[in-house]
């Protein structure tokens, strides 16, 4: 092959990668490529995207500059201050500080806490399963378990515990919404579930709209997160765990490969 063939090669293995990827025009000294995932019915992913290429720009293969800088070993908190929505967060500490409130034990609180931090800075659809499985290696499995389970246990009422099917579902998914059959069966195996209760206590304090009036402060969590979350020493995303790879993802969301 010669040195022109080569090119030609190289750049059409670029273009097959390219298949994938959507150009988005706000980059700065970088070229930023979106996953499929972002733009998937926005476009048809099968469609070629458009090209990218600008000459004497590079892709981005670290941190994205738009975003505020994290530590070199980011801890639980500093996704929560630097990558998290604060609607997010605010939605999870004061669903955490109601469960407190009324007396649930540490683990609950925890799950709480946690419930829902795929939505803003990850995946939302399937937010519990992907919730329960960015700390699955860090916490309890009773909490992760539950964190994983609210999902499916939101569409459930559970007239003995409180726990009414939510009327905001009525007005988001329609009157007669019915989950798909995955979100049944995943309710049916919770309720036969030893943890089943720690899971509906996430519904039960699972807070709908966060109170704008309210500020609630991380610190409030520093003791029952130390006590229940192990912390990575090398940080999450650098620890080698199983999951590593999806808090990297958060870190740095727009990395080419
Ligand atoms: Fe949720
Ligand atoms: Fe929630």
């Amino acid at each position: 092959m010669n040195s022109y063939q080569k090119a030609e090669a190289a750049e059409h293995a670029l273009m097959e990668e390219l298949e994938h990827a959507v150009y988005s025009p706000n980059a700065e000294d970088r070229i930023v490529v979106k996953a499929a995932i972002y733009t998937s019915g926005e476009r048809d992913p099968r469609e070629p995207a458009v090209n990218p290429r600008q000459d004497g720009k590079l892709y981005i293969m670290g941190p994205d500059k738009r975003l505020p800088k994290m530590p070199d070993k980011p801890t639980l908190f500093d996704f929560f201050r630097l990558r998290f929505g604060l609607g997010n967060t605010q939605h999870l500490m004061q669903s955490a500080r109601l469960a407190q409130k009324r007396g649930e034990n540490e683990k609950v609180v925890l799950a709480c806490l946690l419930h829902d931090i795929a939505n803003s800075a990850f995946i939302r659809a399937d937010h519990g399963y992907w919730s329960a499985q960015l700390v699955e290696p860090y916490v309890d499995p009773e909490v992760s378990w539950a964190i994983k389970y609210h999902q499916a246990l939101r569409f459930f009422p559970d007239e003995s515990a409180g726990y009414e099917y939510p009327e905001t579902y009525k007005k988001l998914f329609g009157e007669d919404y019915s989950p798909e059959p995955f979100i049944h069966q995943a309710y049916h195996e919770a309720r036969d579930h030893k943890w089943y209760m720690s899971s509906r206590l996430i519904t039960l304090n699972d807070l709908y709209a966060f109170d704008r009036n309210v500020k609630v402060e991380l610190e409030e969590f520093t003791d029952i997160v130390g006590r229940n979350f192990k912390q990575p020493k090398e940080g999450l995303g650098f620890d080698g765990s199983p999951v590593a790879h999806m808090w990297r993802t958060i870190n740095w969301p727009t990395r080419y490969l």
